[in-house]
Parts: C-alpha cells; structure tokens; sequence
C-alpha cells in the first residue's frame, strides 16, 4: 500500500524525509542528486514562474520511499506540465511509482495541463532501463534523446578566439545592466532554437526581473554562475554559455545554456563562448574533476563543438511525452 502526501517544503522534517528519499533514490554514477539547499529553494520558490509542488510516497510502516516533483510553468507553456519521479531501489515494483505518478498527474489535470513530459535516465548500451519501461507502461513515448557527456579536467582546451568582429565577455553572479535585455532574450528563445521533440516548447518567459530573480536564486541555493556572452560589431549580445559551479559539490561543474542566435551561427561563436567561459572560470575550476553538459543527440554543431573540446558520452536522458 502507497499512501501519497503533499510536501510542505516550509517543514523541516517532511523536507528532511523528501530530500532522504530522492537522494538515495539516485543509484547511478552520471544521475547526480541536487543538494538539499539546492532543492529547497527551488520549492520554496514555487509560484511566481512556475509552480514546484512535491510529493512523498509512504510505505504501510510510514517510510519515505519514493519522491516526485511536478513543475507547472505560469508565465509560457500554459498547456505543459514537468513530471519527475524517484523510487528507491528495494522498494520498485510494488505500485509506489505509479501512485505518485497519478499524484503529479492530478497536479497537471488541475492546472489545466493537456501534455506531460518526464524524463529518465540511462547509460549507452543499457538495456531494461525501469524507468523506459515505466513510461512505455504509462502511455508515454520518446519524444527526444540528449546526451550527457562529461570533460574531466583538468583539460588542455582548443584556442578558439572570437573572429569577424564579435567580441567575448565574461561575466560572474549578476549580468551586467547593459546586457541584461538582451541576456533575458537570449534565455527565452533556447527552447526555440535547440532541436526539440514534438512538444515544441513555446519561447520561455524571461525578462529582467526575471533575470535577477533567478540570480538571487542562485546565490541562495550556494551556486556560482560565470557566464559569458557574444557581441556582435555592433555591441549587441548574441550569443551566450553558462557554467554553474555548486557549492555543496567541489567536484563537478554543470554547462547549462549555450545559444547562438540563427542569423550568427557559422562563425565558431559555440566554441568560442564555451572555451572563453572555462578560460574566465579558471580559478573556480582548480580542483574541480568534470564539466558536464547535455544537449539533444540530434544536435550535430553542439556535439561537435563538445567532442572538439574532449567530452565524452556518459549517459542519455530520454524525454518522455504523455497527453492527459
Ligand atoms: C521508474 C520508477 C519510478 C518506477 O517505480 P516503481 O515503484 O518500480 O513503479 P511501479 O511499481 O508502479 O511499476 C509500474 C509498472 O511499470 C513497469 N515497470 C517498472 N519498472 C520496471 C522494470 N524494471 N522492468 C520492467 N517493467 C517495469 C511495469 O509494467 C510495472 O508494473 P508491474 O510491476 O505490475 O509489472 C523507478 O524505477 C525509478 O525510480 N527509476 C529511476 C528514476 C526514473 O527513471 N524515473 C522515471 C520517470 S521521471
């Protein structure tokens, strides 16, 4: 028997069994947990851009033995929900993911969500991934592969300076005010210009409130962003990369966005940016084992700028697409 509960992410001891369970729910050397401040915030946060609203699988004894978090966006995506869901390994099989599956969906019904993408994770070659067969169980289908590849560092980098006129800048924790329209720009349109699925995520909603309020964030949850954008001749930026440097984890460094406009592509700007920013990082990376990164596997320029700069393929994480 499963009994489902809500998560009140302002209760320390719910949180504290939420944050024990989805941590020993990650049994797999790439599948890396966030940090229980990492975590908190981002639930605490729940309700400005999107709502973040947690649930605990209990077992008959009252034991934590499963999690899921379903993220319903209120500013862009009115339509798509976010699900994710952990099981501990001695606990599978017995209904506890399906329970807290039909929780989150419960949660999206009633924001009015009409698709539900999920995602699970597996290493190449891998066959008898649970959570495929959970989601093919579930009425879901494979809407898109990314893969995650992995640079250990310390790594020799390929120079690759910025040619025809764009410039490289740096920058760490807050954007500078200059840029920073045109920065919330560039965060909004990653879900339009990287290859995607048949969700085809609208453009997210980012301005520079927006901008400022997930810098807070970061800083809350112990992370460092060093980012780094492209200008074209005219000062403009068009491109941009983000390194994100936890500060629970001394080991691993996490490449979120890299974009580079459509008109600007064709000119090294992929590299130039991912390069610069590592560059500009060097301080923050000493002692640091791996950079990870994760694009759709579809996506031949951004695999190439990756294998260029040495990343290896680590994993793959497959996006799952439900209609409710
Ligand atoms: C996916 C996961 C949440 C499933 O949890 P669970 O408690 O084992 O799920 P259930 O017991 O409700 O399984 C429901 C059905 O899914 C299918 N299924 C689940 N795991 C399976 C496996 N290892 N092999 C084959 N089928 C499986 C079966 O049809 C199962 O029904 P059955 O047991 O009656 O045959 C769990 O394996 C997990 O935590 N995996 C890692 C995280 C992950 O991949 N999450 C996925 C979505 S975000």
């Amino acid at each position: 028997m499963t009994t489902i509960e809500r998560l009140d992410p302002t209760d320390d001891a719910q949180f504290a069994d939420y944050y024990e369970a989805y941590r020993a729910a990650h049994d797999r050397e790439w599948d890396r947990p966030y940090s229980a401040i990492e975590k908190r915030v981002g639930l605490l946060e729940s309700g400005v851009y999107q709502d973040s609203i947690g649930v605990i699988a209990r077992d008959a004894s009252g034991h934590a033995v499963g999690i899921g978090l379903a993220e319903i966006p209120l500013k862009d995506n009115l339509l798509t929900g976010f699900v994710g869901l952990r099981v501990l390994l001695a606990h599978r099989r017995r209904g506890h993911g399906s329970a807290l599956l039909d929780a989150l969906l419960d949660v999206c019904r009633s924001a009015g969500r009409e698709k539900v993408m999920g995602v699970t994770h597996w290493t190449p070659g891998e066959s008898n991934v649970p959570g495929r067969a959970f989601a093919d169980s579930h009425g879901f289908v494979l809407d898109q592969v990314d893969a995650h590849r992995v640079l250990d560092l310390p790594a020799s980098l390929p120079a690759a300076p910025a040619l025809h006129g764009y410039v490289l800048q740096s920058w760490r924790g807050p954007c500078p005010e200059r840029w920073v329209d045109d920065y919330a720009t560039l965060r909004s349109l990653l879900t339009q210009e990287a290859p995607s699925g048949d969700l085809a995520l609208e453009a997210e909603f980012f301005d520079a409130e927006r901008i400022r309020v997930e810098e807070a964030s970061l800083e809350k949850q112990g992370r460092i962003m060093a980012a780094a954008v492209a200008l074209d001749p005219t000062g403009k930026p068009v491109g941009h990369t983000q390194l994100v440097f936890p500060g629970s984890d001394p080991e691993d460094v996490y490449q979120w966005d890299t974009l580079v406009l459509s008109p600007h592509r064709g000119h090294g700007l992929g590299l130039s940016l991912k390069v610069h920013a590592m560059d500009s990082a060097r301080d923050l990376l000493v002692g640091r084992k791996h950079v990870h990164t994760y694009n759709a596997a579809s996506n031949g320029p951004m695999i190439a700028v990756n294998e260029r700069m040495g990343f290896r393929l680590v994993a793959y994480n497959g996006e799952f697409l439900r209609t409710i």
